[in-house]
């Protein structure tokens, strides 16, 4: 969520691996599945019929669920929580936020997954990483000027809670809670084919907090 420009190892992404206690994979949906136990489901392309509430960046989450649609899903099956930093067939490091921002503590509990992995859908390009967050960490306010490339981003929660806040003449007006499952609405806008930001952190709760960045690149 922080972007500084960096030297971005960036690899496609595997079409299954787990993270978490989650099994996550895309997922191709045309005509019905069923999940029986607790899953998230993320919109990238198409749409979903039933339940109805589920829209491009959005996620359900229970289980015995059957949605039905036609759609390429990102799919994280919840299979208990398993240590938040264990993954299996991706290749993760967990880096300091210090390596990433100049002059953060080196005591602030925040890491990120890297390196990036990408993956392209109806010829929009993605790239996601994973944050690990201790208990009560304000991440750090950003409005992604100046990032390179430029991008539409979204966070997914996966474990633990926070928020995502929003803030103008440095007054917080937005503040949306993050639970498992939850998906932001969009901050930017977008102007001339560029997102542009207000200036915005996540800030975890008391337990600590596992999210995913999905970043759309703008062309
Ligand atoms: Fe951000």
């Amino acid at each position: 969520m922080v972007n500084v420009p960096e030297s971005v190892e960036t690899k496609p992404l595997p079409g299954r691996f787990e993270l978490a206690g989650f099994v996550m994979e895309m997922v191709d949906l045309d005509g019905e599945m069923t999940f029986d136990g607790p899953f998230m489901a993320v919109v990238l392309k198409g749409s979903i019929t039933s339940p109805v509430t589920v829209a491009r960046w959005e996620s359900i989450r229970s289980g015995g669920t059957t949605i039905r649609g036609k759609a390429r899903l990102f799919v994280a099956a919840d299979s208990g929580e398993g240590e938040w930093r264990d993954s299996k067939g991706i290749p993760l490091e967990w880096k300091h936020i210090s390596s990433l921002v100049a002059g953060e503590s080196l005591e602030k509990e925040m890491w990120y997954s890297y390196p990036y992995y990408s993956f392209n859908i109806g010829g929009r390009r993605y790239r996601i990483r994973f944050w690990l967050v201790g208990p009560d960490v304000d991440c750090g306010i950003h409005d992604h000027a100046g990032d390179t490339p430029n991008f539409k981003e979204l966070h997914l929660q996966l474990r633990g809670s926070g928020y995502m806040e929003v803030f103008e003449n440095n007054e917080k007006i937005i503040e949306v809670p993050m639970v498992p499952g939850r998906i932001h609405c969009p901050f930017y806008v977008v102007k001339d084919g560029k997102a542009a930001y207000p200036p915005h952190q996540y800030r975890s709760g008391s337990k600590g907090s596992l999210f995913m960045v999905f970043e759309e690149l703008c062309k």
